[in-house]
């Protein structure tokens, strides 16, 4: 299904891409942000003819009931905040309602692209990915939030902020950050580079992460190969520059983990659901996962009370990297209540919000004064190294065709933690994969 509506999303791209281009419209920017130096991408952008939607909006909307669609609610952090919101305002005539997508963070863009191209209004607000917001903006299938979130911008940490800007606007309200830590039970050493890591884990059974073919593998490959020294595309975001020996020794040091013990083979499969269940049984020293994870395994399961949180170490003889990760409240054009869309945006990024996504389900806040707050400092003791996670994290590249740009590493970055590629081939065929999608638009 993701192949099929990759061709017609492409097409629809390279054509909305033109028409912008040749528009000649205003508020073009250089994307990237800060810290995305080791993603490449930076290129001019402009998205124009968008509806814009006044921030006012959200003052007196139209009593009714708009949906909220996310990926699965792992942590309970959506149900909460919907139950909040019509515990605030039902009386008023205001209600949410949850729509689960599943956990994969493919299948929840290619869910919501489904409904737009459909011109479905069944979601309203959707919990939109961080690197997402170039291609559906692109596909003008988003309001543009500018006069809400040019006035509140002081409020929002700067990374999560650079997620929701492109070609000049904002198109969405910040609403969870992310950056991984690995996680480790009490008695395990805390290694201080990947190559350590690797060697503390096959002594303890092992570490687990996220191997299968989505998303998530983009990510667990690129914290290695951007610790390095590696990139995604070359400096103008013009050309791959994936098959680099930097790249190479980072893939390298994953697929000799799992041919050496140090990971079992079944990571391969793994998304993030299936990482928890395996550090859950006990059997791994090791877990690579977001920061929601503390609380899922600290507070529930087998081994309440004996996690710790690590950053992500150094690669031997060069750097270290986080990827930003996170999502964003963006507000569909179908919707038929957009002000009270907006109104439900808002409250996910208010402070009670933001410090009870921190506080009981170790998520990553979009704004500053939580991170020092001495219930989260105790919930969470990682409180000040996340919110420094987050100041440094790099960006994945900033692109309408980042979708095929990832699969292009996960595909390949897969097949070689599979045995099916050398490391070699596997970033010789992504790199030829990156150009083509890069040369469609
Ligand atoms: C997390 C991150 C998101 C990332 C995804 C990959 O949800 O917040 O940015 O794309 O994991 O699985």
């Amino acid at each position: 299904m993701r192949r099929g509506l990759g061709i017609a999303v492409l097409t629809a791209i390279a054509l909305a891409v033109t028409a912008c281009g040749s528009s000649g419209s205003s508020g073009s920017k250089t994307t990237g942000g800060s810290g995305s130096g080791g993603g490449g991408g930076s290129s001019s952008a402009s998205v124009s003819g968008a509806k814009t939607l006044q921030a006012s909006a959200l003052d007196n909307p139209p009593k009714g009931t708009i949906t909220y669609c996310t990926g699965k609610d792992t942590t309970g952090d959506a149900a909460y905040t919907v139950a909040q919101f019509n515990a605030k305002y039902g009386a008023q005539g205001y209600h949410a309602n949850l729509v689960q997508f599943p956990a994969s963070a493919d299948q929840q863009r290619a869910q919501f692209i489904q409904r737009q191209q459909a011109k479905s209004s069944s979601c309203d607000v959707f919990s939109s990915d961080v690197i997402w917001t170039a291609e559906f903006s692109s596909q003008h299938w988003l309001y543009d939030l500018t006069p809400y979130v040019s006035a509140n911008a002081s409020k929002f940490i700067a990374a999560p902020l650079d997620t929701v800007h492109y070609g000049g606007k904002y198109w969405g309200i910040p609403q969870t950050s992310d950056a991984a830590f690995i996680y480790y039970k009490t008695g395990e050493a805390v290694p201080s580079t990947w190559q350590q890591v690797y060697s503390a884990a096959k002594n303890s059974g092992g570490i687990v992460y996220q191997g299968a073919p989505y998303e998530g593998l983009t990510c667990n490959f690129l914290e290695l190969a951007f610790a390095a020294g590696g990139q995604v595309l070359s400096a103008d975001g013009k050309k791959s520059a994936i098959n680099s020996p930097q790249n190479l020794a980072a893939l390298q040091l994953m697929v000799s983990g799992i041919k050496g013990g140090s990971a079992p083979q079944a990571v391969t499969t793994y998304m993030e659901p299936e990482s928890d269940q395996a550090f859950d049984t006990g059997k791994y020293g090791y877990l690579r996962n977001w920061t929601y994870a503390y609380a899922v395994h600290n507070t529930t399961g087998a081994l309440k009370g004996k996690i710790h949180a690590a950053p992500l170490p150094t690669f031997a003889g060069a750097g270290k990297a986080s990827i930003l990760g996170g999502h964003n409240s963006v507000i569909s054009v179908y919707s038929q209540d957009p002000g009270l869309a907006l109104k439900f945006a808002d409250f996910f990024a208010s402070p009670a919000m933001q410090k009870a996504a921190i506080l009981k389900f170790s998520l990553a806040a979009i704004i500053p004064s939580v991170y020092k707050d001495p219930d989260v400092l105790k919930a969470v003791p990682y409180a000040p190294q996340l919110l420094q996670a987050l100041d440094q994290a790099k960006a994945r590249p900033v692109s309408p065709v980042y979708p095929q740009i990832s699969q292009a590493i996960y595909t390949n970055v897969n097949n070689a933690l599979a045995g099916r590629e050398s490391p070699q081939a596997a970033l010789k065929a992504a790199d030829s994969q990156i150009n083509s999608a890069l040369s469609t638009f």
